[in-house]
């Protein structure tokens, strides 16, 4: 490959005046972009940066200003030196304009700040006034630019067009039509991004309306996205509208955990509910996006069924303590080669290290984890619904395939040279074990948060906290190291996993690990493991570490 083929080619830069400042900004850069890097917000509906910009809204206005030309043809300097302009005699969209060498932004003059309040008068001509009831409200653009840039007085004196409400435009979606400002996101992200042209624009003027197109639904795994990028309530979530302000909910970084891809989320939760997951920006994993499936993969966090206390076989009501210490002498009272670990892809990378040390204190050199398959599509949802099968695999809990060792472990059960084992977070009959199999073991740890087969035959039984309780690190499926975060607190006396991996460790070795948080879990992770080395978990930050790829081994 020659030399220029390699090289990069050098950013071409231009010279942009906004306000009367000078900026230089890379070529092809829009103007809406530009205005923003120089810290002018500009009020937008139809723009996203992620979608096509069809520049149907006019919210975006900006007056602008070509370099004056002298007769010659070269521009006009002023005093500074700097080209002059020939300001255009009517506001521009600024959403569907590159900068080009000399151009002059206004983003407040008179004339833009007119045409705003114009376009929020005709906006809001047909929009319900209904803002005190509407879900939206909050987080709704039409109210907050009509406050910052509309005007507090209306013209219009004739009844208000109405259209459909409460629409079920797919299941999980609800349109209130009437509330819609025809921006075209949700069409446009269905069609450019979800890859499923399913809604439109029907009829004309004032009573132009969303609409499926006909035998089509907004069924996409993708729809809920389309509620994120309605600028107002007309496309609400079904699952979550009504359920609580948005002002309310404290906001929680983290990831999703319902699949390989790990897409970052905002986890909306109060007074220890979570009540929505939303996507975060990350162009690394997930863009602005992410599926319905894993948004809504979170409600069973407040099943009333959820294990609440320790189980300890012969021990009435045991404490942790007791749980732990019984557990503990259970294990150690059945010979290395007759013991074996479950272990699964949920599990933090800090709990997948701590099982490693478990296995390691006990002499078990029997451990997998659970594979989880199911269809996965090319936009995000991965085949692997595991978060964190890379993690497994780099901290040894699991082999380079998963699931590899799960049938002689099986067999081993069946056949009664495995008499102990240790399952986590998994239910043991997924891993192709019987109810009948759990049964014959003398020992059965399982931690877990919901009951299940193995809950139910489980000598001791240690009750956990569930994804969005616990803090940690999961590595996706292109080796990017993300960390969860907890927004609320696990139920009744559920532990943090890593706690009871800690404590049982501790109790088989009867040495202190000296673990009080998981900052030094991670400390100990990140010494043992060369992938991970100098890594802690405010290093990993919000937007996650990328690794090196794996070697094979
Ligand atoms: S439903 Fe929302 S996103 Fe779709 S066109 Fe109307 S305002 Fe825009
Ligand atoms: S694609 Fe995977 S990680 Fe992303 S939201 Fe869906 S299930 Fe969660
Ligand atoms: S944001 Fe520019 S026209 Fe809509």
């Amino acid at each position: 490959m020659s030399a220029e083929a390699t090289t990069p080619k050098p950013v071409e830069l231009v010279n942009v005046q906004i306000d009367g400042v000078w900026h230089q900004f890379p070529k092809g850069t829009r103007v809406i972009e530009a205005c923003a890097q120089a810290g002018k917000f500009i009020p937008r509906y139809c723009y996203h940066p992620k979608l096509t910009s069809p520049g149907n809204c006019r919210m975006c206005m900006v007056e602008l200003g070509m370099p004056k030309m002298t007769p010659d043809r070269k521009p006009e300097l002023g005093p500074d030196g700097k080209p002059l302009h020939n300001w255009i005699p009517r506001p521009q969209i600024s959403c569907a304009q590159d900068v080009s060498e000399g151009l002059g932004v206004r983003t407040d003059s008179p004339m833009v700040q007119d045409a705003r309040k114009g376009v929020l008068e005709f906006l809001l001509i047909n929009h319900p006034l209904d803002c005190p009831i509407c879900d939206q409200a909050g987080e709704c653009r039409l109210q907050e630019f009509s406050y910052d840039y509309g005007q507090a007085k209306t013209r219009f004196l004739d009844e208000k067009v109405k259209k459909p409400k409460r629409v079920e435009i797919g299941p999980r979606v609800t349109l209130d039509d009437e509330r819609c400002i025809l921006c075209t996101r949700c069409i446009r992200f269905m069609r450019e991004v979800a890859k499923d042209d399913c809604i439109g624009i029907v009829d004309r003027g004032s009573y132009s309306a969303i609409s499926c197109h006909p035998g089509k639904k907004l069924d996409s795994n993708y729809s809920l996205n389309t509620v994120d990028l309605c600028p107002v309530g007309a496309l609400t979530s079904t699952d979550f509208r009504f359920k609580m302000r948005t002002w309310f909910l404290k906001e929680t970084k983290s990831i999703c955990t319902s699949c390989a891809t790990g897409c970052n989320t905002v986890i909306g939760a109060r007074e220890n509910i979570v009540y929505r997951q939303t996507p975060r920006e990350n162009a690394d994993v997930n863009q602005n996006w992410m599926c319905d499936y894993g948004r809504l993969h979170f409600h069973y966090l407040h099943s009333p069924d959820r294990l609440l206390s320790p189980v300890a076989r012969g021990h009435e009501q045991p404490d942790w303590k007791d749980a732990i210490a019984s557990a503990a002498a259970g294990l150690k009272a059945v010979a290395p080669e007759q013991i074996a670990i479950i272990a699964s892809g949920k599990m933090t990378n800090e709990e997948l290290y701590l099982a490693a040390q478990l296995a390691k204190a006990l002499g078990v050199t029997r451990h997998d984890i659970v594979p989880h398959t199911d269809a996965g599509d090319d936009i995000l949802l991965s085949a692997d619904r595991n978060p964190n099968t890379a993690g497994a695999i780099l901290l040894g809990i699991s082999a380079s395939t998963p699931g590899a060792d799960l049938s002689a472990i099986v067999e081993g059960v069946r056949n009664g040279t495995i008499k102990a084992l240790v399952v986590l977070g998994e239910d043991a009959t997924q891993a192709g074990l019987t109810a009948a199999d759990l049964e014959k073991l003398t020992v059965l740890v399982a931690t877990a948060l919901l009951p299940n087969a193995t809950t139910a035959a489980a000598t001791h039984l240690l009750p956990s906290a569930g994804f969005a309780e616990k803090r940690g690190s999961m590595i996706n499926k292109n080796r990017r190291l993300q960390r969860l975060n907890r927004a609320i607190q696990p139920p009744g006396l559920a532990r943090d996993d890593w706690e009871i991996l800690a404590a049982l460790t501790e109790a088989v070795t009867e040495t202190n690990l000296g673990f009080t948080a998981i900052e030094d879990v991670v400390k100990a992770m990140a010494t043992a493991t060369p992938a991970l080395a100098g890594l802690s978990l405010s290093k990993i930050g919000d937007l996650g570490v990328q690794l090196e790829p794996a070697t094979a081994k």
